[in-house]
């Protein structure tokens, strides 16, 4: 939490200039700005002073070493939202997590413009700015509000436009707001009542995905032979996780 903090007033800081030094990744519309490269080398100065020798995986730096059994990887996503933060949309974060063997032990989400502070440890809950998180008591899936994303690739955005019209019909509404590691603190909060997309990384759910299970949620991560295909991340209250997952399979999720 303290890293994470340190990083996101880092990054309110600098937006101005950091915003006018773009680069692209994966495609023309998956920017990298000078701000996320700032605050991941914080992020890695700061975990090796105080977790020297520790293994960081960051998005922008990619894994400093491979962690050996029963060792903590850091996960760094030092800005989830970019392409909010180039516009100024207030809807991106600082998202750390602590994993071992691949699970996610603790994790902070920590957002630049509001100061809103998430952050859980597995087995002692979720807080927003230190209180407790619960996930919304929700039973009925067309009543509920329901968050997803779409990936940075045209064809496979194409997919997921095809899939989401058949489920806005199903649902009260649908909200994409930008930012994973928020999308799933959302679902911990009750602001949306689940949340489910494709093609993340693992920086962009470590954190939130436990802060979404701490609070009560339903949670599926990317695994080989999920119904919803391996890279998909399915976050639920429990009263509609049944008929969501079932929803999303009929209306072609597990095909995008
Ligand atoms: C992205 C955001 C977005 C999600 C994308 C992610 P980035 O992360 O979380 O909401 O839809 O799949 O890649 O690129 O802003 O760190
Ligand atoms: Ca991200
Ligand atoms: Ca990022």
């Amino acid at each position: 939490m303290r890293v994470a903090s340190s990083a996101a007033e880092l990054v309110a800081r600098v937006r101005a200039e950091a915003v006018a030094e773009v680069d692209t990744k994966s495609s023309e519309t998956d920017v990298v700005t000078a701000g996320d490269k700032a605050a991941e080398r914080l992020v890695r100065d700061e975990l090796a002073r105080l977790r020297p020798g520790e293994v960081v995986l960051g998005e922008e730096a990619g894994a400093s070493g491979e962690p050996g059994p029963g060792a903590v990887c850091w996960v760094v996503d030092p800005i989830d939202g970019t392409v909010n933060y180039l516009y100024g949309f207030p809807w991106f974060a600082v998202s750390v997590a602590a994993q071992v063997d691949g699970v996610s032990v603790a994790g902070a989400v920590v957002e630049p413009v509001s100061g809103r502070r998430w952050s859980a440890v597995r087995g002692q809950g979720a807080t927003l700015d230190g209180a407790p998180l619960h996930v919304s008591a929700a039973r009925r899936l067309e009543l509920s509000l329901v968050a997803t994303g779409f990936g940075y690739r045209a064809e496979r955005r194409a997919r997921q436009a095809a899939a989401v019209a058949k489920l806005l019909p199903e649902v009260r509404d649908i909200r994409r707001a930008g930012a994973a590691s928020l999308d799933l603190c959302a679902v911990a909060a009750g602001w949306v009542d689940g949340y489910c997309e494709h093609g993340l990384n693992r920086w962009d759910w470590a954190a939130g995905a436990l802060i979404a299970e701490e609070a009560g949620a339903v949670v599926r991560l990317p695994s080989a032979d999920a119904p919803l295909g391996p890279d998909a991340v399915f976050v639920a209250a429990p009263g509609i996780a049944d008929q969501l997952h079932e929803t999303l399979l009929r209306c072609g999720f597990g095909e995008i």
